[in-house]
């Protein structure tokens, strides 16, 4: 069997490594070394040009090297070829993480007491209870719902919104876009874990900014495109919205000239929430391989039609 990697070089060694001692019967190809294209049957890869699978007639399944599959263009894919999504404990964990830290400090005034030390203030700001606040998630996939059990541990009243109703113990659930509404009205902080398609690209908006209670934070994992970045400044300067936790922006880099980057109310970080870990996502990977070619349904198929 002949894999080829494609993607992220940095972490190429550890795949290789991983299938090397795992796999031996596999041969396990990194791009640029990928020998005859037209021996590959399987494809590791963040995106797949048309070209390049144009010149690989044999591939059987494309594996998304990451969680998102927004980047991949599905018409470049001839429809016999399975897209499957990076699902795994390493970036399950890394999101965990890094929307928990972010509710914790929205929650505990970590972006205050900056501004407060720069400026030499000892002033002690009031905490609420985790309990009086709450916190919505957007997008309850696998990542969406990981984070909710997490944040379930501190005590945070939590609601999640679906594309349609999923149900969650200690969660109230909202479903489609008539209880999208009534989902925003109790956000006090709204996290944006979407996958992009047509029906999400620029919903985080005006409109929605709009519906959330006054002083609601923002904290988009999910992609850039789905925020209008000219309506957070908007909400941001009228106090609309308090604070804004953004991991993802459109471009990325960002543009220099870009208001994001001044802006007190938004703190950024360079698409680093969460990052597929070879340690944890060769071993599924492989397994997924494994039951492919013993005829098996793989898991993580991309639903071609929803975009995800
Ligand atoms: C990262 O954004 C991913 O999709 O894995």
């Amino acid at each position: 069997m002949r894999i080829l990697y494609r993607s992220d070089a940095p972490r190429a060694a550890a795949w290789a490594r991983y299938f090397a001692e795992h796999a031996p019967d596999i041969d396990f190809r990194v791009w640029p070394d990928a020998g005859k294209l037209d021996e590959i049957e399987y494809l590791i890869a963040w995106q797949a040009p048309r070209e390049l699978l144009a010149a690989m007639p044999r591939v059987k399944v494309l594996f998304s090297s990451g969680a998102g599959i927004d980047h991949v263009d599905f018409s470049a894919v001839p429809a016999h070829i399975p897209i499957v999504r990076m699902v795994e404990p390493g970036i399950i964990n890394g999101m965990v993480e890094y929307v928990s830290l972010a509710v914790l400090a929205l929650h505990r005034d970590f972006f205050d007491y900056v501004a407060a030390k720069a400026a030499r203030t000892w002033n002690a700001l009031e905490v609420p209870p985790a309990s009086a606040r709450t916190i919505g998630v957007m997008g309850m996939g696998v990542l969406g719902r990981a984070v909710l059990e997490r944040l379930a541990t501190y005590g945070f009243r939590l609601r999640g919104w679906n594309r349609s109703l999923r149900h969650m113990k200690g969660v109230e659930s909202f479903a489609g876009a008539e209880q999208l509404q009534p989902f925003l009205e109790g956000c006090d902080v709204l996290i944006c874990l979407l996958p992009l398609t047509p029906a999400t690209k620029g919903i985080l908006n005006r409109e929605l900014f709009a519906a959330l209670p006054s002083g609601a934070a923002l904290i988009n994992v999910g992609r850039g495109p789905h925020l209008v970045d000219t309506d957070l400044i908007d909400a941001l300067d009228s106090g609309r919205l308090s604070r804004a936790i953004l991991d993802v922006t459109d471009p990325e880099p960002l543009a220099p000239e870009h208001p994001f980057w001044t802006h007190p109310r938004v703190f950024l970080t360079p698409h680093v929430a969460s990052m597929t870990q070879p340690e944890t996502a060769a071993p599924i990977l492989l397994e997924n391989l494994r039951r492919h070619q013993r005829g098996e349904q793989l898991l993580g198929v991309v639903d071609r039609s929803r975009g995800y």
